[in-house]
């Protein structure tokens, strides 16, 4: 651990970099999934067993937290971490991008965006010093910009408008974060799918030397191919002593994808999402507990796993979990997913450094496509 914010490089495969991020509260290895804990919980998951999977920070999000319990009693009560009993490395959204996919009567102009809320239809504004400024309330150690993602397909006008003004976003909250040596504020790169409006966003942000450095507006209704192109022109513009996060993404394909193409860092619903809805993330691929076929199956979704939700209950029993629609089918799905994930990026972590990455994600691929056990 270290009092100030650094990442290392310790070894790279190809454009694959293993890496760590230090902070006062906690060291990150590279690449790393960080479990998407929206309002203040990883949705059907202690804690303690968020850690014991393996991961080193979670995310939280501006939009939900101002909203409810709001960012100045988050603050009262002692911060986010102290709150939700996670003491490690948090990262949160700055709120845009939930805004325009969550909020109703939205106006997004220079100054920033203004909205109701989802919750009870209360009118709030979200500037760029105004994000920054809840971030601060939450005690969050890495904050992001805020930025307007434009859902895809998009006018290249519009594309290049909302590229434009994030970008003047970032400067607004570069100036509001100032200087707080253990934090970081990351910049996020825009420009959908257009090559040269992501150099032109990703070269922009670089030149204001920020700490870290996002990848935003994909996944967004664009086909793999296009993200996986948008990732090959913008990673060479970003600094390459810098982490590199890729918002929102992804299947554990898009992660293998991503991380051989130089991204450090991700986030996704999926695991968590897809967990209270009956589906299994294994090294076989995908398994949905709802199939009948299951439903006198004694085996566990995988004997090797080191989770007990993994390897200690009958496909069987977490069929009937899914089917009666228990809070532990959801819990045991998500610990599953969540274990998964993490055994993924410590698997990715582990070829990088023994310099076989290209190697093990064709073996890792050939296991989801080979089929359930
Ligand atoms: N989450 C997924 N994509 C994005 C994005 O483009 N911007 C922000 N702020 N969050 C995201």
């Amino acid at each position: 651990m270290s009092q100030s914010f650094t990442f290392s490089v310790l070894a790279t495969d190809g454009k694959a970099r293993r890496g760590e991020i230090s902070m006062p509260r906690g060291t990150i290895r590279t690449p790393a999934f960080m479990p998407v804990g929206t309002g203040g919980t990883v949705k059907a998951m202690y804690m303690e067993q968020v850690r014991g999977v393996g991961a080193d920070i979670i995310l939280g999000n501006t939009y939900h937290l101002m909203l409810r319990p709001g960012a100045e009693r988050v603050a009262r009560l002692g911060g986010l971490h102290e709150f939700a009993r996670w003491p490690w490395p948090i990262l949160t959204d700055s709120g845009g991008f939930q805004v325009m996919s969550l909020s109703k009567l939205r106006k997004l102009t220079e100054t920033g965006v203004t909205f109701r809320s989802h919750v009870d239809g209360v009118r709030y504004e979200l500037t760029p010093e105004r994000s920054i400024e809840i971030q601060g309330l939450l005690d969050s150690d890495i904050q992001m910009q805020l930025d307007e993602c434009v859902a895809l397909p998009a006018e290249r006008k519009e594309i290049e408008r909302a590229m434009e003004m994030s970008l003047r976003w970032a400067e607004r909250c570069k100036a509001a974060f100032g200087d707080q040596p253990g934090k970081a504020m990351f910049g996020i790169v825009q420009g959908g799918d257009d090559a040269a409006l992501r150099v032109r966003s990703a070269q922009a942000l670089a030149a204001m030397d920020l700490k870290g450095y996002a990848v935003g507006g994909l996944a967004v209704g664009e086909p793999q191919a296009v993200m996986l192109e948008m990732l090959d022109i913008t990673c060479p513009e970003l600094p390459a002593d810098k982490p590199r996060y890729l918002m929102g993404v992804g299947t554990p394909d898009d992660i293998l994808k991503s991380v051989a193409r130089g991204i450090d860092m991700f986030d996704c619903v999926m695991p968590t999402r897809a967990g209270r809805h009956g589906l299994a993330y294994t090294r076989r691929g995908k398994v949905n507990l709802r199939n009948a076929r299951h439903a006198e199956d004694h085996r566990p979704l995988d004997e090797e796993s080191a989770c007990p939700a993994t390897r200690d209950y009958s496909r069987a029993y977490l069929h009937h979990l899914v089917r009666s629609q228990e809070a532990l089918g959801a819990m045991l799905l998500t610990w599953n997913n969540l274990a998964y994930y993490q055994s993924l990026m410590q698997d990715i972590r582990a070829a990088i450094e023994a310099r076989n990455f290209a190697a093990r994600a064709a073996e890792i691929t050939e296991g989801w496509a080979r089929g359930d056990i």
